[in-house]
């Protein structure tokens, strides 16, 4: 009891603390500017200095971008101890996932009702990874690695989901809280041939971790089968959210990955661009993701 009341007093995402959130807003703000990517021999083997330096880039902007010298043979394997060595341990089973915990990501027939957008060459909105989870099981880091990039397209944007709370908390800090209640965002059931297979989830868009008092968003730019809270705050929060999304901001980073580059992050907001294959000079997308429970540690952990 007596830690959780420190990790609370700590915190610069408590509304009542206005000095802890200015230093913190500070920090964050100072970290401009696409970072360079880590180069990494072999991500199945990885060194001390990669590590670190793979989690200092986290640190600062909640993701970092990395570049494989020499792609192992069996990438899935590689990608599994690649998480591990950095403190990911837990892998988010989901329901297209191959059974490695490692999901190859692209253009493929899925056995759902609808096409699933990931697995088509449409582009993907602005999220938080398993927003649709249930509260327990939230993603609060993952990787991503390409091996093959399209013929075209496919770049990605990035956004520190702590800038989004920044620009959100400086234009009406009630937008936040109304971001915080529990029924903020409800995600409906989904069912399959007739079969539920995920119930309603309603939980925050802005959640404090009880363990680390880090920030965890869980968010969807979607407009059908989301159900925001039915009340102004939160009809403005999600309509503000949506609208500098469009204006842009210094902070958002955009990246076409080429083949051997990835990025780890804690869960940031990121987006895909639609994009074009051409199987027959082998340019087809395939992009590995890998899904974690738990955040990426400190660089000092170490
Ligand atoms: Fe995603």
């Amino acid at each position: 009891m007596q830690t959780q009341i420190r990790t609370a007093e700590r915190t610069p995402f408590s509304l009542d603390d206005d000095q802890s959130y200015a230093r913190w807003r500070a920090n964050k703000l100072a970290v401009a500017g696409m970072p360079e990517a880590v180069v990494i021999q072999d991500p199945g083997e990885l060194a001390a200095k990669e590590r670190q330096a793979l989690l200092r880039g986290a640190e600062a902007r909640n993701f970092t971008l990395f570049r494989v010298r020499r792609p192992a043979m069996d990438i899935e394997a590689s990608l599994r101890a690649f998480g591990r060595r950095l403190g990911l341990l837990d892998l988010d089973q989901n329901l297209c996932a191959e059974d490695s915990g490692i999901t190859a990501i692209t253009v493929k027939q899925t056995n759902t009702d609808k096409p699933y957008i990931p697995y088509t060459d449409r582009p993907l909105g602005w999220h938080t990874d398993g927003y649709y989870n249930a509260g327990h099981q939230q993603v609060r880091a993952w990787l991503l690695y390409c091996a093959q990039p399209a013929a075209e397209g496919g770049t990605n944007d990035l956004f520190d989901h702590e800038i989004a709370y920044i620009r959100l908390r400086d234009e009406n800090p009630e937008w936040v809280r109304a971001l915080m209640a529990p029924d903020a965002l409800t995600i409906p059931r989904n069912t399959e041939q007739g079969q539920q297979i995920r119930p309603d989830h309603s939980g925050p868009v802005f959640s404090i971790s009880p363990t680390d008092g880090s920030l965890h968003m869980r968010y969807s730019a979607r407009q059908r089968n989301v159900i925001w809270r039915d009340d102004a705050d939160t009809r403005q929060a999600a309509a503000f959210l949506l609208d500098l999304f469009q204006r842009g901001d210094d902070h958002i980073y955009r990246y076409r990955l080429g083949p051997g580059e990835g990025v780890i992050s804690n869960n940031i907001l990121h987006r895909r661009d639609g994009f074009r294959d051409d199987p027959a000079s082998g340019n087809k997308r395939l992009v590995y993701r890998a899904r974690y429970y738990q955040r990426l540690p400190a660089a000092t952990e170490y």
